[in-house]
């Protein structure tokens, strides 16, 4: 663990920063420590304000900008938005409070040049409200094909889906219950991708960081010909090329990961497990935490 007085000095052996609203960034931090196994991570769930994906984009960015500038004072060397609702309100803030020499990921850009690298025609996306409402991924798409494939590019338009209800059943540990098959066929049923839209769309978008823990689900739900978006992987391989072209990643070092809440509750220490994949020390703190 580090603390301001032990901050390293040497910017490839600070730790890279992350936040999401509560602990579904989690699922991405977990990817960034599989795929970059010697670097730190401060860990950021703003768990007394979650869920952003319901709020309004100003909020959303006002907290998105006090936690970048908590990541900057800490001395993260790159910020990663682990968070689809806080990606499409605040990355063009959060830039604006890291400066230049901080780099500064969101979920969704990596996902869109994914897609538009392998030349996916039709996509489906699902997520929060505000997510969707944004209409981030459909417009990123859409200039990512364009800025490649110029007048080429598809013109299948990217159809995007809210799905509210699904991250707090996840987060309730539901994420393989047996109600979450009819809840996510009655949502892409109404999206138009089941049913009579079966073979509607080439691939699905888990636009949110909550659901890749339901990914069995959904793949019994779309069946086996609607490549399912893996997010966080696309992500954590994104933030280590970005780190690298930097000279920024550091590879030869045991890594003190250190995740902090704005509210911890047993029910978020349990949850939080799950997301991570194993026993973490969740701990209370960040910018808002007087202790
Ligand atoms: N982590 C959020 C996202 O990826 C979902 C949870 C919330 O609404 O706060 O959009």
């Amino acid at each position: 663990m580090f603390s301001p007085s032990s901050r390293p000095s040497l910017a490839s052996d600070a730790p890279i920063g992350i936040f999401d609203s509560g602990i579904g960034g989690l699922t991405v931090a977990h990817a960034m420590a599989q795929a970059m196994p010697g670097e730190s991570l401060l860990y950021f769930g703003d768990t007394a304000h979650m869920p952003y994906g319901d709020r309004s984009p100003e909020l959303v960015r006002t907290y998105s900008v006090r936690i970048a500038q908590y990541l900057r004072e800490e001395g993260c060397k790159a910020i990663v938005i682990a968070c689809n609702s806080a990606s499409a309100a605040a990355t063009d803030a959060v830039r604006e409070v890291a400066g230049e020499d901080i780099p500064v990921m969101d979920v969704v850009q990596p996902v869109v040049e994914y897609l538009a690298e392998r030349g996916v025609a039709r996509v489906g996306v699902i997520g929060t409200r505000a997510t969707v409402g944004s209409g981030i991924y459909g417009r990123s798409l859409a200039e990512a094909r364009a800025r490649r494939e110029g007048d080429a590019a598809s013109l299948h338009p990217t159809v995007e889906w809210p799905t509210p209800l699904l991250a707090p059943l996840i987060e309730e540990g539901w994420h393989d219950h047996a109600l979450m098959e009819p809840v996510i066929a009655s949502y892409l049923t109404a999206a138009g991708w089941l049913g009579d839209g079966m073979g509607a769309i080439d691939a699905l978008v888990l636009g949110c960081t909550h659901y890749p823990l339901a990914d069995e689900v959904f793949r019994r739900v779309v069946g086996p010909h609607v490549e399912l978006v893996d997010g966080p992987g696309i992500v954590a391989k994104a933030v280590s090329k970005a780190l690298d072209s930097r000279g920024l990643r550091r590879s030869d070092s045991l890594p003190r990961h250190q995740f902090l809440v704005s509210d911890l509750t047993e029910n978020f220490k349990r949850s939080a497990e799950r997301f991570f994949g194993e026993e973490i020390p969740l701990q209370p703190g960040g910018p808002w935490f007087k202790g």
